[in-house]
């Protein structure tokens, strides 16, 4: 696909998903539509406990998976934590970190030692960054996040490092109330021309892939699809509902092939 890295649709389980037997289940139904595809990879975070039975069964380039977290030591007196290493073992190679539901778990500093760990062990973090609401002040709030996350983080290999951009206020409600597509390239300005500060350059900048998430649906896609530049997206609510993301993994595909054909036209 012209070098281009195949769109990504990450499916957050959450703590939505309850039994191996379900984890497995799912993670089944999704992969036969997803293997087909030419543009679009399925990254599939399930909670810890089913990360090793999930990733057996992720034997095919368009799915692979990830854990929701990990803590950044290797082993140790640490009761109740999934290490970085014990997520590379169990075969997850993308971790989901900095999630507005686990913020008030942990620091700014736990979050990019934890990055800085994944990195190490050569996994790709999915950090996600988002604004409380959009207030006079949500421009110098992500601005601050994207500081807090790259400041301290290596800057030789940005190809490595996921960005996803999931406001706190569009996530999972019963709100549904999804940003829009212009809502997120203006975030994504915001992100890039801080990124730019840190990374220094333009190029190191582009190398990075960017992801929307926040009540995304069937209903919504397009909308990011056609009007935002973006990488993929960070799904919750639907994630665990086969017959949406498999919806949604068409409209993927269509989109790119569409989007495709006509540059080579
Ligand atoms: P929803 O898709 O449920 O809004 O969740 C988004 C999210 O938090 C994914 O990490």
């Amino acid at each position: 696909m012209l070098n281009k890295p195949k769109k990504m649709i990450v499916a957050n389980w959450k703590m939505n998903v309850t039994s191996q037997k379900d984890a497995e289940g799912l993670f089944l139904s999704i992969r036969n539509v997803v293997s087909k595809l030419e543009y679009t990879q399925m990254i599939c975070c399930p909670p810890h406990m089913y990360v090793n039975q999930v990733a057996q069964h992720a034997n095919h380039k368009n799915y692979r998976v990830g854990g929701q977290d990990a803590y950044p030591e290797e082993s140790g007196s640490r009761t109740g934590e999934t290490s970085v290493l014990m997520m590379k073992n169990a075969g997850a190679e993308y971790v989901i970190l900095g999630h507005s539901e686990r913020r008030h778990l942990e620091t700014k500093l736990d979050i990019s030692r934890k990055v800085i760990a994944v990195l190490e062990h050569e996994m790709t973090p999915i950090i996600c960054i988002g604004e409380e609401s959009r207030d006079k002040n949500w421009k110098k709030v992500l601005q601050q996040q994207v500081k807090d996350v790259f400041n301290r983080v290596p800057k030789k290999n940005p190809e490595n490092i996921i960005l996803a951009y999931e406001p706190i206020w569009a996530i999972s409600s019963d709100k549904k109330n999804p940003a829009t597509s212009t809502e997120y390239m203006e975030a994504l300005e915001v992100i890039k021309k801080e990124s730019q500060k840190i990374f220094k350059t333009a190029k190191a900048v582009e190398k990075i892939r960017f992801l929307y998430g926040g009540s995304l649906d069937d209903k919504n896609i397009e909308d990011f699809l056609k009007n935002a530049n973006v990488d993929g997206f960070l799904v919750g609510r639907v994630s665990h509902d086969p017959r949406i993301l498999m919806t949604m993994f068409r409209l993927v595909e269509d989109h790119v092939q569409k989007e495709l054909f006509s540059i080579s036209e």
